[in-house]
């Protein structure tokens, strides 16, 4: 695929296989999205790459956790915070467009709160990446870690895979640290649930709408 075939076909997956990603091509993407560009080249990712017993026992313990109406304590400020005006349009759009999928009412809280906690077991995926960065950095050292995202999702996607990155995992960091190895001073920005797609699951008919180039950008000369 040319990079605008796979830019035009990502989309997020919340459904997937029980199939595992063989290692050798979990550390290749992961590798390959190293030629990502960083200011002054510091690649301040760290990456945890989390599967089997231990992906298990990590979204029982989130899942558990988030269904005991506990306050999140994320270290970096999510990514929907202080929304207003068109972004805050996108956003609900976002979410229904989510909903629509799954045919549940907006008015329907328990059927919102089952589909938010699916968040916490990775969407069924059966590896997640836990992307942190030291605390000390600040917004222009998190441009660095989105843009190592966007390489690695382009990379699973060329190679037949499918992921969907979640702000989600940064809103409860105390079972991840505890169970996964978080550089210490390091706080979570967000993850990447990945595997194969499940193809038939309603979920993944979510399409979500981007604004016209007028809308966002001005060519002046
Ligand atoms: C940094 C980041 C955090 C995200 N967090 C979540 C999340 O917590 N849960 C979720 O279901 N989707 C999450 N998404 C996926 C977005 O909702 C999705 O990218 C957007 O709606 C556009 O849809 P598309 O990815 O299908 O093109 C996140 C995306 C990004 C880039």
């Amino acid at each position: 695929m040319t990079l605008t075939e796979l830019l035009e076909s990502r989309t997020s997956t919340r459904a997937y296989m029980a199939k595992e990603v063989p290692s050798e091509t979990i550390r290749e993407i992961f590798t390959t999205a190293q030629m990502s560009a960083s200011n002054c080249n510091t690649q301040p990712w760290h990456v945890a790459i989390v599967s089997g017993d231990k992906r298990e026992r990590l979204a029982k313990e989130l899942v558990a956790l988030v269904s005991s109406g506990a306050q999140p304590n994320p270290v970096f400020q999510p990514g929907d915070y202080g929304l207003a005006d068109e972004y805050k349009q996108r956003q609900i759009d976002c979410a229904m467009a989510l909903y629509d999928a799954v045919g549940i009412d907006r008015a329907d809280k328990v059927a919102r709160m089952q589909l938010m906690l699916k968040n916490f077991e990775f969407f069924g995926a059966p590896h997640v990446a836990i992307f942190s960065m030291p605390q000390a950095m600040k917004e222009v050292n998190a441009v660095d870690v989105g843009i190592y995202l966007q390489s690695v999702m382009l990379l699973m996607i060329e190679r037949g895979l499918a992921c969907c990155p979640q702000g989600a995992l940064a809103f409860y960091p105390d079972p991840i640290v505890d169970l996964v190895p978080i550089p210490s001073g390091n706080g979570i920005l967000f993850g990447l649930s990945f595997g194969y797609r499940d193809e038939a699951a309603e979920i993944n008919d979510t399409r979500t709408q981007r604004a016209n180039f007028e809308e966002f950008a001005q060519m002046i000369s």
